[in-house]
């Protein structure tokens, strides 16, 4: 039977390591994470402009794909998820730090942070698994957990770009035919727009820094107001340090490839000759060790995995 809260669906999705690492980012192992985390730990440091000195939020933590790179270079790190079973795997593999700490999550709140407490929060790939109620409902806890002038950086799914349509409308297709009976699964992929992500965190108590949405991505950065750190000093800042924290026309190519091979537009082997050459740059071995993990479960309908792949 279909998860009716997110508790349920997540510890369930993570009822394994494998399964913990699958539903963060798509593949099964270590390496991958660590690939992956480290790409988007160096978009969140930069949004956030991480100081030695901070006191770190993860909304939705997951495994510490993230945090696990993000923890050495502040003085405190807390993740927060709504799985017991993801802080499970996620408390392994941050052992080794002693300034990391890890919250359960009993529904849409930080209730057991107290307010003020961080100076920087992030939320990445969560937003998009839930309701918008409870969207706006986390970012009024974070506004809350979050000093004045904390600087917070989240994302969801843009609905108002191309690639972003097209990701879209993968989900459309599942539910064309789908039995009217049923409900829609509680965590499924949610979509926004940026001007819906300005008005929720402007709500919420934000005042919006910048939001990029030239990809599949709406990502925002935003300032809680009432603090002493100047928003218009930070705007600038985050507008010069644009292109570290926005996803590249690279990757956008390849993501867009991707959602393409899963939608049925093109054949997976045509992204074998793009993925084969690391000339074009770093991000061509992450896209190759992420799409290899997409055609091991497609197997059984595209065929053995190719030995550039494997
Ligand atoms: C796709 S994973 C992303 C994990 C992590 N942010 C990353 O990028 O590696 C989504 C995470 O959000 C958590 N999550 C989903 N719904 C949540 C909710 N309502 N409250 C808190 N955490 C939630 C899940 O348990 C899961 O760990």
């Amino acid at each position: 039977m279909a998860a009716t809260n997110y508790k349920t669906f997540w510890d369930d999705k993570a009822s394994t390591t494998t399964g913990a690492f699958i539903a963060v980012d798509g593949s099964a192992n270590e390496d991958v994470a660590r690939l992956t985390g480290a790409y988007t730990a160096r978009q969140v440091a930069c949004a956030l402009d991480l100081q030695p000195g901070d006191r770190v939020l993860e909304l939705g933590c997951g495994v510490g794909r993230i945090g696990r790179e993000l923890a050495p270079k502040v003085a405190h790190w807390e993740g927060a998820d709504i799985s017991a079973n993801m802080l499970g795997v996620a408390r392994e593999r941050l052992a080794d730090f002693t300034n990391v700490g890890l919250t359960e999550l009993k529904r849409t709140r930080l209730e057991t942070l107290p307010s003020a407490s961080f100076s920087k929060a992030y939320c990445v790939a969560v937003f998009i698994h839930m309701d918008k109620e409870d969207f706006f409902l986390y970012l009024e806890e974070l506004a809350r957990v979050l000093e004045p002038g904390g600087l917070v950086f989240f994302d969801t799914w843009n609905l108002a770009s191309d690639i972003g349509w097209r990701r879209f409308a993968l989900e459309v297709d599942q539910h064309r035919n789908a039995d009217p009976s049923h409900r829609k699964d509680v965590a499924r992929n949610q979509f926004s727009t940026p001007e819906e992500v300005r008005t929720f965190a402007q709500r919420a108590g934000f005042e919006p820094l910048a939001t990029f949405s030239d990809s599949p991505w709406v990502q925002a950065v935003a300032i809680k107001t009432g603090g002493r750190r100047d928003a218009v000093a930070e705007r600038a800042r985050v507008e010069r340090d644009a292109s570290r924290i926005a996803y590249t026309p690279l990757w956008n190519e390849l993501f867009d490839a991707m959602v393409r091979v899963s939608g049925g537009g093109l054949q997976p082997q045509a992204m074998l000759e793009a993925l084969g050459d690391d000339a074009r740059g770093e991000e061509v071995a992450m896209f190759r060790v992420w799409f290899r993990e997409l055609w091991r479960h497609n197997e059984a309908h595209w065929g053995p995995l190719p030995a550039g792949l494997a």
